[in-house]
């Protein structure tokens, strides 16, 4: 059997910080594209050049060449712009759709049977594009968002109660933007609810901060996005994929009728193992969580309509 083979398209923040993580775990070898010419190349070289001293014997290679990810078993996509002074909503949405459909296209005619990770975003938005520009079935076409989503919840919980968030667990649905539904009687440390430990406001001032968590690290950066927690979600995915680990994961995943929703990508829990999305765990909603979940699902269907308003003046 042969090593593990990842292609993670954009060299960025975002994709850099992945192969990274992967090369160090040695759970694969990377290959990092990008648009830019020497880019790729250049954080390749320099991630190979960091393996004899942190020991592993995985290889990283740049290039701007789709020839060489031949043969991935994932494909992790974060190519695509942050959002420009001047520029609205809907021409990221427009450009940022333009540049996965071409990376997927692509990458898809290469390795045919690769899993594919989005992490571009308009996060669901993007996952509608990469399963119709690469036609796969919706077991290999993921998007990291519910890791990443409830990563931000854990780390507040744990904060707010002083305990290590190793024992926190948190239960995200719906799509990856303000209208995600943080569940709070899923969300658990150590197996207690949360709802047993902190009174209704403080959860609901946690739900909020989660839901805001990238618009936080942004209004701190000043230029750019979060990439170490989305790079260690994305590579959580990764792992739990190859390793066929089975794991159970807040993914987006394309719902065929589950949670009342068909034809659509939104953020459910699934099992994540060898063959990609393997199952998708339903679970009985409250009213109350219910009409926030579709509240979220409508969100995303509008982008979806959006996109395709779009696609059809261009
Ligand atoms: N093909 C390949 N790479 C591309 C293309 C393309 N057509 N277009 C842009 N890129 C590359 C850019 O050259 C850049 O190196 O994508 C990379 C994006 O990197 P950053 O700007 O650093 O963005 P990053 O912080 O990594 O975020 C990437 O992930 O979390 C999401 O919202 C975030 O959509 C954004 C994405």
């Amino acid at each position: 059997m042969g090593r593990n083979k990842v292609t993670v398209i954009g060299a960025g923040n975002v994709g850099a910080t992945t192969a990274q993580r992967l090369a160090e775990a040695g759970l694969a070898d990377v290959v990092l594209v990008d648009i830019v010419d020497g880019l790729p190349q250049g954080k390749g070289l320099d991630l190979a050049e960091a393996a004899p001293v942190v020991r592993h014997d995985g290889a990283v290679r740049g290039t701007n060449d789709y020839a060489e990810t031949a043969g991935s078993d994932i494909v992790v996509v974060t190519s695509g712009l942050a959002r420009q002074p001047g520029m609205s909503r809907d021409d990221l949405l427009a450009k940022n759709a333009g540049i996965v459909r071409s990376v997927v296209e692509q990458a898809a005619a290469h390795s045919p049977d690769a899993i594919l990770i989005i992490v571009t975003n308009p996060l669901d938005a993007m996952c509608h594009v990469a399963m119709q520009a690469s036609g796969f079935p919706r077991e290999r076409v993921i998007g990291m968002a519910g890791v990443l989503d409830s990563a931000r919840f854990r780390t507040f919980i744990a904060e707010e109660l002083g305990v290590s968030v190793v024992d926190t667990s948190a239960f995200v649905l719906g799509g990856h933007g303000d209208t995600m539904v943080p569940l709070p009687r899923y969300s658990t440390v150590a197996g207690i609810p949360i709802t047993d430990l902190l009174p209704a406001d403080r959860i609901q001032a946690l739900v909020e901060r989660t839901a805001n968590g990238g618009a936080e690290i942004v209004a701190l950066l000043k230029s750019g996005s979060a990439y170490y927690a989305p790079a260690a979600s994305t590579f959580e995915m990764v792992d739990a994929i190859l390793r066929d680990r089975k794991r159970v994961l807040p993914c987006a995943a394309y719902l065929q009728g589950e949670y009342g929703v068909d034809g659509l990508f939104v953020g459910v829990p699934v099992v994540l193992g060898e063959r990609g999305m393997e199952r998708v765990l339903e679970i009985t909603l409250r009213d109350d969580e219910r009409a926030a979940f579709e509240r979220s699902a409508g969100a995303v269907r509008e982008l979806v309509a959006k996109l395709d308003e779009l696609a059809a003046v261009s």
